[in-house]
């Protein structure tokens, strides 16, 4: 190899090597430049949906598996994050926390954890009283998860201020580490930064993958996947029977969980492939089996659960008849929950609405449902 060809290889190899090894020391803000004495922002960011899901975890929050999901556009939480410096500083954390127009303590254990996980990475946390206002575009108590949204918008917000102390980071860097501190808050929050689709956890096909936050998938996908639509069927908007971390703990243990976490890795081979090719009946399939394995882990768990209501398959029956006989697209994916995630492609979108309003509403609590679509983000509403 000549010269110069070699250098440009040497430091290809370099970069890729770099951005693979990514750790977490890499997230460990650098002392400010900047004195940012009070201030405040805004961001906009949306829940995502997962195709192959994530459902196990080691610690400090990372993944057994990979995961692949569609970011939301309409199911979105707004913070605002007003910062201003303590009079005398000291090692303690100062937020109070204000959801939808009211101060709630009750969120208060929930945030003081997110920050004692993450002040390692962002230290100047403790030099600041927050007030951290949050609203949600969807009803509170509608089975919808706001931690992906809730949790990816805060860390925009910290990001933000991070970015104000040290202008100098990089682009790359602010969505990374946004992403790395959203996951430390609630896994699949990490998946909630960036669109269209995001992969969070190493796998050798997707390139940059990492543990520790999400990346977009960056292959060109065909047609029928672009602004992809997902109805969300309201079928119990109580709280949820199990929540995502004793469920995740509910994998320790668990005799098919080895099994389960190299399937969900193959799996996210057989997603890339069906999104390059097209290939919507394998997507259908591939798709409507993750959310059935997911319910079969926690049914075949100890204790086991049964997390969907009659209604569930009630509408999961009523998919599959409506997709025989009009030959359509349509199919399901589900939470850990009672709650049904209706995908179609955009170029079903009216007749299945109408089939919707029609056959499936009747199965929702008060009729309630959310069309939503495919989204690209976290955005910045600061001064808007
Ligand atoms: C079923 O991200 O809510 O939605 O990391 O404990 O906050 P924590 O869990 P969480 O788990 C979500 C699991 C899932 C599947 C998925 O979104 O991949």
């Amino acid at each position: 190899m000549c010269e110069v060809h070699r250098s440009v290889f040497t430091e290809m190899a370099y970069i890729c090597q770099k951005f693979q090894d990514l750790t977490t020391n890499d997230f460990i803000a650098v002392s400010s430049s900047n004195i940012v004495d009070k201030g405040s922002t805004t961001w906009r960011t949306p829940s995502n949906i997962a195709l192959v899901k994530y459902w196990g975890k080691r610690d400090p929050q990372l993944p057994e598996n990979p995961s692949i999901s569609f970011t939301l556009n309409n199911c979105h939480t707004i913070t605002s994050l007003s910062f201003e410096k303590k009079s005398k500083i000291d090692k303690s954390f100062s937020f109070k926390i204000i959801f939808e127009g009211e101060e709630k303590p009750s969120f208060q254990p929930k945030i003081l954890l997110f920050f004692e996980r993450i002040v390692t990475y962002v230290p100047f946390i403790r030099d600041y009283d927050f007030v951290i206002s949050s609203e949600n575009s969807f009803p509170h108590s509608s089975g919808i998860a706001s931690s992906a949204s809730g949790m990816s918008a805060i860390s925009m917000c910290l990001m933000q201020l991070e970015k104000m102390l040290n202008p100098t980071i990089s682009e790359t860097y602010f969505y990374q580490k946004a992403s790395f501190l959203a996951r430390l808050g609630s896994g699949s929050a990490c998946r909630s930064v960036k669109g269209e689709l995001v992969v969070w956890g190493e796998h050798k096909e997707i390139k940059g993958s990492s543990d520790l936050f999400g990346v977009p998938f960056t292959s060109e996908i065909a047609e029928i996947f672009k602004n992809y639509q997902d109805t969300v069927l309201l079928v119990d908007k109580g709280e949820k029977q199990v929540s995502s971390t004793v469920g995740h703990d509910l994998m320790y243990g668990h005799p098919f969980a080895k099994c389960r976490f190299e399937q969900a890795y193959k799996n996210i081979s057989k997603m890339k492939s069906i999104l390059e090719k097209g290939a919507i009946s394998d997507f259908i399939t591939l798709v409507e089996k993750e959310a059935l394995t997911l319910h079969a882990m926690m049914m075949t768990s100890q204790p086991y659960f049964i997390l969907m209501k009659p209604k569930t398959l009630e509408i999961i029956q009523k998919i599959w008849d409506y997709r025989e006989v009009k030959d359509s697209n349509i199919c399901f994916t589900l939470d850990a929950g009672a709650n049904v995630h209706l995908l179609y492609p955009k170029n079903e979108k009216q007749a299945v609405q109408i089939f919707i309003e029609e056959e499936l509403a009747v199965f929702c609590q008060n009729r309630h449902y959310i069309h939503d679509e495919v989204g690209s983000g976290a955005i910045e509403l600061t001064g808007l």
